[in-house]
């Protein structure tokens, strides 16, 4: 396993569209495992490939920190199906450390998406699951959270983002 660090905000990897996954091969596999080395370092719920500086279309989520009975689970080109309701959960990004705020999206989800082998599988998540499912699929769209965010709060931020971009 390669030590792979998670970049922060201002860098430009996280703002890039990434591109579909078209080989089920070792170099995924080896991706995926490094993800969830960086992802249990960092004690996180999710983590989306560009975080690691690779633009493809791939997440992992850490279903166990939610769900004692659930683990790790991956989503190659993950698409959003259906989604309804709507929910204001607290959310943080492992790109922004430090930075927790609250978001309203969609309360439930039927997301879409491939495992490591190439089987595609749907699965329908609620609350905090469905949360973390929308905020990694948004990074593959180089969708940050703070994008979500009114310009007042941004605006409250900005020296907390500018501080992430010089660290970076
Ligand atoms: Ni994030």
């Amino acid at each position: 396993m390669a030590e792979r660090p998670i970049v922060l905000y201002g860098d430009p990897v996280l703002r890039e569209k990434a591109i579909k996954v078209e080989e089920f091969n070792q170099e995924l596999k080896d991706l995926v495992s490094d993800m969830e080395g960086a992802l249990k370092k960092a004690q996180g719920l999710g983590l989306a490939a560009p975080q690691v500086g690779v633009a493809k279309r791939v997440f992992i989520l850490d279903l166990s920190a939610i769900d004692l009975s659930e683990q790790m689970r991956v989503f190659v080109n993950p698409e959003i199906v259906e989604t309804s309701g709507e929910i204001e959960l607290e959310e943080g990004c492992l790109s922004f450390p430090g930075i927790y705020q609250s978001i309203i999206r969609s309360e439930n989800v039927l997301v879409r998406a491939s495992d490591l082998d190439g089987n595609q599988f749907e699965m329908k998540v609620t609350g905090m699951t469905a949360r973390a499912v929308l905020h990694e699929y948004d990074h593959l769209e180089g969708i940050l959270f703070i994008d979500l965010l009114s310009p007042l709060t941004r605006t409250m931020l900005k020296g907390r983002l500018k501080k992430l971009v010089e660290a970076e």
